[in-house]
C-alpha cells in the first residue's frame, strides 16, 4: 500500500477507526486520472468501504466509474433501471415495509465467484434514517482466539440464494411489488472457505455472513448453526463497525470480501431510492 501522506489528488477522513472513511477531492462524473485511480484503490483496500459526498452522476457516469474497476455483475434478482441492466435499484416506498438488505450480510457470496464490490449512489433519502452499517471482516477474523483460528482455517461453507430469492418466497411483499424477482435463477449454492485471504490485499478475513451462508460443509445445519451464530455475534461487534448517513448525491463503494453490511430499516413512511452496481470478483481461497 502507498504512504497516505503521498496522496495527492484526494483527502481522505476516517469515520470509525474500524472500517470506513470519506474521500473528499473527486468528482465521479469526470474520467479520473491514473494518480487518483490509484489513491482511491489505495483508499479502498486500506479502510475497505470509501464514501464520496455531492455526487451527481447519471446511469452512464455511474457504469463509466464502475468499469474503471473491473466487469460489471447483472443482478439477476433486482429490478434493473429501465435501459440499463447494469444498474440496479434499490428501493424503498413510503407504503412499503421490508427494505433489502435489512440484514448483516455481504453481496453475492452465493455465487461461485463472488462480487468484489458494490458501488450505491443515493438518488432520494429520508431526512433521518436509512443509514447503512459496515462491518470489518479482517477485524472479526484478527480478534478470534487462536483455537477458533485453527478450527476455522480448513473450514468451507455452503452459501445460498434459494431461502432469500428463491421459490419459497416468491409471493411475499419483495416479489410482489418488482423489486425482486426471477424466483428460477436461486437454483445454484456456492462453497466458499470460512477464513479467506483476500485477493486485494492479502490479509485474512472471515467469510461468513447472516444472509446467505446456510451451513459448513460436512455438517448439518443444526450442528452448523451455534457456530454461525456465535460468528454472527462476534462479526458485528460495535467496535468493528462505521455508520453512514446518506445524503442525496452520497456513493458508497465498499469490499464484499472485507466486510458485511446492513441496511437500516427505519423509516417507514418515507422513500429511499438507490442505484447499485455490483463489480465482478475473483475466486476465493
Ligand atoms: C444492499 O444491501 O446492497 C443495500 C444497502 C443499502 O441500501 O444501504
Amino acid at each position: 500500500m502507498m504512504d497516505i501522506a503521498t496522496y495527492s489528488e484526494i483527502e481522505v477522513r476516517r469515520i470509525s477507526t474500524a472500517v470506513g472513511a470519506e474521500i473528499g477531492g473527486i468528482d465521479l462524473s469526470r474520467e479520473l486520472s491514473e494518480t487518483a485511480m490509484r489513491e482511491i484503490d489505495d483508499a479502498y483496500r486500506r479502510y475497505s468501504v470509501i464514501f464520496f459526498r455531492d455526487q451527481a452522476l447519471t446511469p452512464e457516469q455511474h457504469i463509466a466509474f464502475a468499469e474503471r474497476w473491473g466487469s460489471i455483475n447483472i443482478n439477476r434478482f433486482f429490478k434493473p433501471l429501465d435501459g440499463y441492466p447494469m444498474v440496479a435499484q434499490v428501493i424503498k416506498e413510503p407504503d412499503q415495509k421490508d427494505n433489502i438488505g435489512g440484514d448483516w450480510h455481504t453481496d453475492h457470496s452465493y455465487d461461485q465467484v463472488p462480487a468484489m464490490g458494490s458501488i450505491l449512489y443515493a438518488l432520494e433519502v429520508p431526512e433521518v434514517g436509512g443509514d447503512t452499517l459496515f462491518s470489518s471482516m479482517y477485524l472479526a477474523y484478527e480478534s478470534l482466539s487462536d483455537g477458533m483460528k485453527a478450527m476455522l482455517q480448513g473450514l468451507k461453507a455452503w452459501h445460498s440464494s434459494r431461502h432469500v430469492f428463491g421459490a419459497s418466497i416468491a409471493d411475499d411483499e419483495y416479489t410482489k411489488d418488482g423489486r425482486i424477482g426471477n424466483a428460477d435463477n436461486a437454483t445454484q449454492d456456492a462453497l466458499h472457505p470460512v477464513v479467506i485471504t483476500h485477493p486485494l490485499t492479502g490479509r485474512k478475513a472471515l467469510y461468513v455472513n447472516k444472509d446467505f451462508t446456510v451451513r459448513f460443509d460436512g455438517w448439518t445445519v443444526e450442528e452448523s448453526k451455534p457456530l454461525l451464530e456465535y460468528l454472527y455475534a462476534h462479526g458485528t461487534r460495535p467496535e468493528f463497525t462505521c455508520r453512514f448517513q446518506w445524503r442525496p448525491g452520497s456513493v458508497a463503494f465498499w469490499d464484499n470480501r472485507a466486510t458485511w453490511h446492513y441496511a437500516m430499516n427505519d423509516y417507514h413512511g418515507h422513500r429511499r431510492i438507490m442505484h447499485r452496481i455490483t463489480l465482478e470478483g475473483a475466486a476465493l481461497s
